[in-house]
């Protein structure tokens, strides 16, 4: 990989890997140059829409690509841990989508696989690479609405019609395909020094989350935080993410796609609006920069969602699940 360029190959062809190579298009260091499917059909339908990729019909062949820099895994969650585990057997750097992984067992395996090849291994949780993140940290932590006391964040989107979405073989669910974004958005600002953790939710007739409420304790600053969630695959919410503060409070426009954010005082009047900096590519991109620059400096994660907190992060799913009754067959 010279410095400036990175070479991504796509692992699986689904809806996810269409959308980010589409993403990808944009950007000016980085390409898409190659994709693999389990399927000459899917391969077939990815070359379809780009032309000048190289395709694959196994993942393997993929894995053999001597110009593939970064492998982008696009799997369901389920096959996480599997795949990446290729990947990392093969040499190949890896950034895997969200949910990391199906469960905390899998995240410490797949973790410790990487840390003794020496394989780069990073997760596609975006939100945490896009520059609205770090700057609605700093503003909640420069005092401005005073002393943290509570937060609350929801996603929610009509997506039970995706057949994985209600299937428990893939790790389906609300939980691990949206509720990890105003999860995100609470260990963005809270940390993960959780003292209590609530949880109930709707579940469909296959058994998965179709609906979670969560409520968690989290020692932050020298002071506890409330933190209210709610996540759905049932219909679309309004995406806000709200800092409560001693002295006012912060609402984040959409948690899953920061879109801006809103300071009010004690007595609700608007302090100030902040739009996201201008941004002439999707936010799906700053994941894929963000690897490139941490390839090029040799790191073996990325700064921005390192290792130990996508190992917490799958702690608090898996806590979240039992305390929901949620299991997935093939952890049976
Ligand atoms: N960042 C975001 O905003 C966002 C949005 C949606 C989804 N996602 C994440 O992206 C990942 C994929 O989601 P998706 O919606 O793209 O799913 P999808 O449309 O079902 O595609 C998943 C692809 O994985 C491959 N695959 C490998 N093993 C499989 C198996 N056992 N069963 C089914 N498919 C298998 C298939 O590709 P081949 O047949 O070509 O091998 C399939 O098309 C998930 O981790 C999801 O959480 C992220």
């Amino acid at each position: 990989m010279g410095e400036n360029r990175l070479r991504v190959g796509i692992l699986g062809t689904g809806l996810m890997a269409v959308e980010m190579a589409e993403a990808i298009r944009t950007m000016e260091h980085i390409e898409v140059c190659a994709a693999a499917s389990r399927s000459r059909e899917g391969a077939d339908a990815f070359a379809g829409k780009f032309p000048h990729c190289r395709v694959y019909e196994t993942y393997e062949a993929l894995l053999c690509d001597p110009e593939v820099d970064l492998v982008y895994v696009a799997s369901p969650h389920s096959h996480h841990a599997l795949h990446a585990g290729m990947c990392i057997d093969a040499g190949k750097p890896v950034l895997v989508e969200k949910s990391f992984t199906a469960n905390a067992a899998q995240a410490r395996a797949l973790l410790e696989k990487a840390r003794q090849a020496g394989v780069f291994l990073a997760e596609a949780i975006w939100p945490r690479y896009m520059p609205m993140a770090e700057t609605i940290r700093e503003t909640v932590w420069s005092g401005v609405i005073g002393k943290v006391n509570a937060i609350s964040a929801n996603l929610g989107y009509p997506v039970t019609d995706k057949p994985r979405i209600l299937d428990p073989e893939r790790a389906g669910g609300a939980l691990l395909d949206v509720g990890i974004y105003p999860l995100t958005f609470v260990s963005l600002i809270a940390g993960d020094e959780i003292t209590g953790i609530c949880a109930q939710a709707k579940k469909a007739d296959t058994g998965v989350d179709l609906e979670d409420q969560i409520a968690m304790t989290i020692q932050s600053g020298g002071r506890e935080i409330c933190c209210n969630i709610y996540a759905s695959v049932n219909g679309p919410s309004d995406r806000t993410g709200i800092v409560y503060g001693t002295d006012g409070y912060l609402i984040v426009g959409n948690v899953n796609n920061f879109e801006w954010m809103e300071i009010y005082d004690r007595d609700h009047r608007l302090v100030k609006r902040v739009p996201r900096p201008e941004q002439t590519q999707t936010g799906y991109v700053y994941q894929f920069e963000a690897c490139r620059h941490a390839l090029a400096a040799g790191l073996k994660e990325c700064p921005q969602m390192p290792h130990h907190e996508i190992l917490t992060m799958m702690e608090i799913l898996d806590q979240i699940r039992r305390k929901m009754g949620v299991t997935y067959p093939f952890e049976a």
